[in-house]
């Protein structure tokens, strides 16, 4: 079964992908793996910034994708075998992701990587466009959205950037209009998809409505 979320940046969606492959258990005890595709366009920023290549290097760019290792397991991220899940929150990686995302030959490697890790599995995966390309007859298809105001919160109380919450709401806003405006993956709310806002809602709550509507569905 795959169960794929999509929405904007802090919306909620990774806490609960990685709740409900942690809790959900479907008939004989069969368990979900969480794959995080941000994580993955994360890694390969990452791997580029180690290795010299920018972001608008596009050729280079699509070397560095090739060239690298990548699996997911346990939530965690290993790039060439290494767990670099710690490295891919800061704020370099934030204001270069979006552009690396933006090229069209790396969300190609990296959706055939994410549809290969699902192959024969059950997983909770989640992004941009988990519902729209990569898995759009998923059995069941949600996404999250929550106001910018919402969303620069809890982004400045997970304590990860050095920003205030006024810089990180610009940056959350310009982030979202590259996420939108993408030649290929880009964010928007597909048709068929559960839509749920989470501004006013716990993750407890967010988690007990997606989970209720997996089992209606499994
Ligand atoms: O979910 P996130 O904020 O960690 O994603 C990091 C960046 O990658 C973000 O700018 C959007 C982009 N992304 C994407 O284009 N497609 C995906 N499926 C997942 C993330």
């Amino acid at each position: 079964m795959v169960v794929a979320i999509d929405g904007p940046a802090g919306s909620g969606k990774s806490t609960i992908a990685e709740l409900l492959a942690e809790r959900l258990k479907l008939d004989g005890g069969r368990r979900f793996i969480y794959i995080n595709s941000g994580n993955l366009y994360r890694a390969i920023t990452l791997a580029c910034q180690r290795r010299g290549v920018d972001v608008l290097d596009k050729d280079g760019v699509v070397r560095v994708a090739r060239s690298v290792r990548l699996e997911c397991g346990g939530g965690a991220v290993f790039l060439d075998g290494v767990d670099v899940s710690a490295l891919l929150h800061g704020d370099g990686i934030d204001s270069a992701v979006s552009q690396l995302s933006s090229n069209v030959p790396v969300r190609h490697i990296v959706n055939a990587l994410i549809k290969e890790m699902a192959v024969q599995r059950d997983v909770v995966v989640e992004g941009r466009d988990m519902t729209t390309v990569v898995f759009p007859d998923a059995e069941v298809r949600f996404y999250l959205d929550a106001s910018e105001d919402a969303r620069a919160r809890r982004r400045f109380e997970q304590g990860t950037s050095s920003l205030g919450i006024e810089e990180i709401r610009l940056s959350i806003a310009e982030r979202d209009i590259m996420d939108k405006n993408k030649p290929e993956g880009s964010l928007r709310v597909a048709d068929g998809v559960t839509y749920i806002d989470t501004s006013y809602l716990t993750i407890n709550e967010v988690y007990d409505k997606l989970e209720e509507i997996i089992r209606l569905k499994g």
